[in-house]
């Protein structure tokens, strides 16, 4: 097998991305994050998607609710278009060599670049003493998703950025300090109009799970009349749309509700000011809410029939962790190898 591990710069063209299954899923996640997912699979790349449940323990997560929200998840990636034939579909702890090659990480990555992560200081919060182990080490768990796969390319939203300049940090310094041409330099792939939604209640918070209030997201469980309802309810300024994508400066409710149009309707920014430009909020509400509720309802309805069946769910985890592993494995001993482990 090891022969098969690529150790040049010619690495396969290969796509990983992974979301934690900590509650339930927000229009966020889904335009930011599996839209884009969908979009990449079947283009040039082997894609491997990963609902990171190592990750969700960094924080509390009640084990009952962590197992819902896992099969949650899956069945969303799968009612959002992410076919399980097509892409390899699991949860991390299925595939155990992400926490063996994140040890090894631990070892490369410095105390200095962790305190920097940006992620952590807003996790942690003031009572940073208090913050489990596992949340400081996240970053290098997560270069170990990506590297595991030898991934060349990691579709995100904007607030991951941080975390993947750390990871090429890290394939950097594993490459240099054993002098090995081993792990690829990932790009990330932060593209489209919604790459930072924001809060439907605080143009200037992101669109977030574990935001207090319910009214400041759309999660991907709700239903027409939820979702027409928090539309109707966004904050907003007084003006009506400009024209052109600089008239949304300084107006970060009003770009946030065209930056969720243009995805939603896989259109530019601009092309959304052209239809919609001199129209009062009033008005461009409605049509807002229809579409959201137009592309939202049916993953939300396939979500839910998809969820019922657990016994379905986990067959489809079990398999995708074993082609994971069919990767994996052969990189991590290859790993081992290269950092000089006797055995294995
Ligand atoms: P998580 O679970 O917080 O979010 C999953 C994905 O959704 C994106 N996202 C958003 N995009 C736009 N606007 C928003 N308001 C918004 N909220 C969330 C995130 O950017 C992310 O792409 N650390 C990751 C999970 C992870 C991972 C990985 C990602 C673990 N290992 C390896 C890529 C590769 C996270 O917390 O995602």
């Amino acid at each position: 097998m090891i022969e098969a591990v690529q150790t040049s710069s010619q690495f396969t063209q290969r796509v990983f991305s992974g979301i934690q299954p900590s509650g339930g899923l927000t229009l966020g996640n889904y335009l930011g994050a599996m839209k884009r997912f969908v979009d990449m699979q079947g283009q040039d790349y082997e894609t491997i998607y990963c609902m990171v449940d190592l990750h969700a323990i960094t924080v509390w997560q009640d084990p009952a609710k962590l197992r819902h929200a896992t099969r949650e998840l899956c069945a969303g990636f799968i009612a959002a278009g992410i076919d399980p034939e097509q892409s390899i579909l699991f949860n991390q702890s299925a595939v155990p060599e992400h926490a063996q090659l994140a040890w090894i990480f631990n070892c490369v990555a410095r105390m200095g670049w962790m305190q920097r992560m940006t992620q952590f200081k807003d996790k942690a919060g003031k009572n940073a003493q208090n913050a489990s182990l596992g949340l400081f080490a996240y970053p290098a768990l997560m270069a170990a998703d990506i590297l595991i796969y030898h991934a060349t390319h990691v579709p995100v939203g904007e607030d991951q950025k941080q975390h993947l300049e750390l990871t090429r940090d890290i394939a950097t310094k594993f490459n240099h300090d054993y002098g090995v041409d081993f792990f690829p330099i990932t790009e990330p792939v932060i593209e489209g109009a919604a790459t930072r939604v924001m809060s439907l209640r605080d143009g200037s918070k992101k669109m977030s799970k574990s935001d207090p209030s319910d009214a400041s997201r759309i999660n991907m469980t709700d239903d027409a009349d939820t979702i027409a309802k928090k539309i109707r309810k966004a904050k907003t300024d007084p003006d009506a749309l400009p024209s052109e994508a600089k008239g949304l400066e300084n107006r970060p409710e009003a770009r946030n509700l065209v930056n969720i149009y243009a995805a939603l309707a896989d259109m530019s920014v601009e092309a959304v000011l052209k239809d919609a430009g001199g129209k009062q909020f009033s008005e461009f509400k409605p049509i807002l809410s229809e579409l959201a509720v137009a592309k939202l309802a049916p993953i939300s309805t396939e979500m839910a029939r998809l969820t019922q069946d657990a016994g379905e769910i986990d067959k489809i985890l079990d398999r995708g962790a074993e082609r994971a592993r069919e990767v994996a494995a052969p990189i991590l001993k290859k790993t081992y190898e290269i950092v000089g482990m006797v055995g294995a």
